[in-house]
């Protein structure tokens, strides 16, 4: 249905979409960042309005012929702001990182001081890791979780604040299973006059529905990726405080990044519309529903379950209780259908190419359809291949899911 001028142009790439169609369909995704996008979001994406240049914001473009893109961003923008009820977004972010980084170039000045969390403990490379330019241009200070019970710790931020006075403070993580209590930190962000900086990228779904606390009312920033647990096209969006507008505007265009992508604007505006639905909030309910039976599937199975369980859409297994390395648990995982990915623990005795654990989330499943019962079959899979050692049976447990819950049935041939 989809892609057939592919097919008539190119068919060594066609061919290759085609099989990663089928590896879609086939292979339990459980990857806490990936989803499965609506048909309606994946053509907007593909459509002609890649062809557009439209630097500077609708209204204020440096290029003709914007008239059309404008409405559509401003759509864009509009659906963001009512959808987490913020007083300002800019929707041109091409990714998460890229968020980020224009919330920096918009506020910080190079050398200042940031807290952020550390990434072996959950946070992410753009909270101040050296390889990136986050930890390169700016002096990131890290915070983590406490050793026992493997949930942050606030009293460590806290006195971090008090020790280092930052600029900014930047809360959120890309593998942290517990809520987040974002007006806590914002009392300590109020006291010591800094800025706080909310990354919801894994979140922002769950947010959006209600499913968790919202930093909107409590942050000076708060930034997103559109494509995880909000459902949306790859990209990034950054909310703030109407004050702050201008400043964080700059940050994105002209500090870091060219003309906005309106094929993919357009597409975060149909996702955002899909977001503000009954059905969308429902989804995201069965999310949080589905990671909760899995973690106690998985944990009445041996593994255990970092922090002890889960509050949202994801759970990190300590997968060296059951002898396996997290790149073993991957691998093994990989060769029965099943994607998930090792990661780090907190106070990991591994390398971060070997890890102790695997990261799991209910997202990309959920979108699929599945619900409760089904998780016990999950984790019947996942306990088939890492403890009974019984590939047969866990690719068996995989098939019977993947084909009660067809996707993108006619995408392509
Ligand atoms: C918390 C967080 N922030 C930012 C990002 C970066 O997003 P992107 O890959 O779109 O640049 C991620 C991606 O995993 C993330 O988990």
């Amino acid at each position: 249905m989809f892609f057939e001028e592919v097919r008539e142009a190119d068919p060594e790439i066609y061919e290759l979409m085609e099989k990663e169609l089928r590896r879609q369909q086939n292979h339990l995704e459980l990857i806490a960042s990936e989803n499965f996008v609506s048909e309606a979001v994946l053509s907007a994406m593909g459509s002609h309005l890649t062809n557009k240049y439209a630097e500077g914001t609708p209204g204020h473009r440096f290029y003709g012929g914007c008239v059309h893109v404008d409405v559509i961003e401003q759509i864009a923008i509009d659906r963001a702001k009512a959808l987490f009820g913020a007083e300002y977004a800019n929707v041109q972010p091409h990714s998460g990182a890229q968020a980020n980084s224009a919330v920096y170039m918009g506020i910080l000045e190079p050398g200042d001081t940031v807290l952020g969390m550390r990434l072996d403990q959950g946070g992410h490379l753009t909270h101040g890791s050296p390889a990136n330019l986050s930890g390169k241009f700016y002096n990131f200070i890290s915070y983590g979780v406490d050793q026992i019970t493997e949930t942050i710790n606030y009293d460590e931020i806290e006195e971090l604040i008090a020790k280092h006075h930052p600029k900014m403070v930047v809360v959120g993580a890309s593998s942290y299973p517990r809520a987040i209590d974002f007006k806590r930190i914002a009392k300590m962000t109020e006291a010591e006059g800094c800025y706080l900086m909310v990354d919801m990228a894994h979140i922002a779904g769950l947010v959006a529905a209600g499913q968790h606390q919202s930093p909107v009312p409590y942050a000076d920033f708060v930034t997103t990726t559109t494509h995880k647990t909000l459902r949306g096209p790859r990209g990034g969006i950054i909310l703030c405080k109407a004050k702050y507008a201008k400043l964080i505007d700059k940050g994105v265009f002209p500090g870091t990044q060219g003309g906005p992508l309106e094929h993919m604007i357009a597409a975060k505006a149909v996702a955002f519309k899909e977001a503000a639905t009954p059905e969308f909030k429902k989804y995201q309910e069965q999310v949080v529903k589905n990671a909760k039976v899995l973690c106690k599937a998985l944990e009445n199975r041996g593994f255990r379950i970092v922090s002890g369980g889960t509050d949202n859409h994801l759970m990190l297994l300590d997968v060296s209780k059951v002898g396996l390395t997290g790149k073993e648990a991957d691998d093994t995982l990989g060769k029965v259908n099943i994607t998930a990915n090792k990661n780090a623990i907190p106070y990991d005795k591994e390398s971060p190419f070997v890890t102790s654990g695997i990261r799991v989330g209910t997202p990309a499943i959920t979108t699929r359809g599945m619900v409760e019962e089904d998780m016990e079959i999950v984790a019947d899979a996942i306990e088939a291949a890492l403890i009974k050692k019984d590939p047969v049976l866990a690719l068996a447990k995989v098939a019977y899911l993947t084909d009660k819950y067809p996707l993108y049935p006619g995408l392509m041939g």
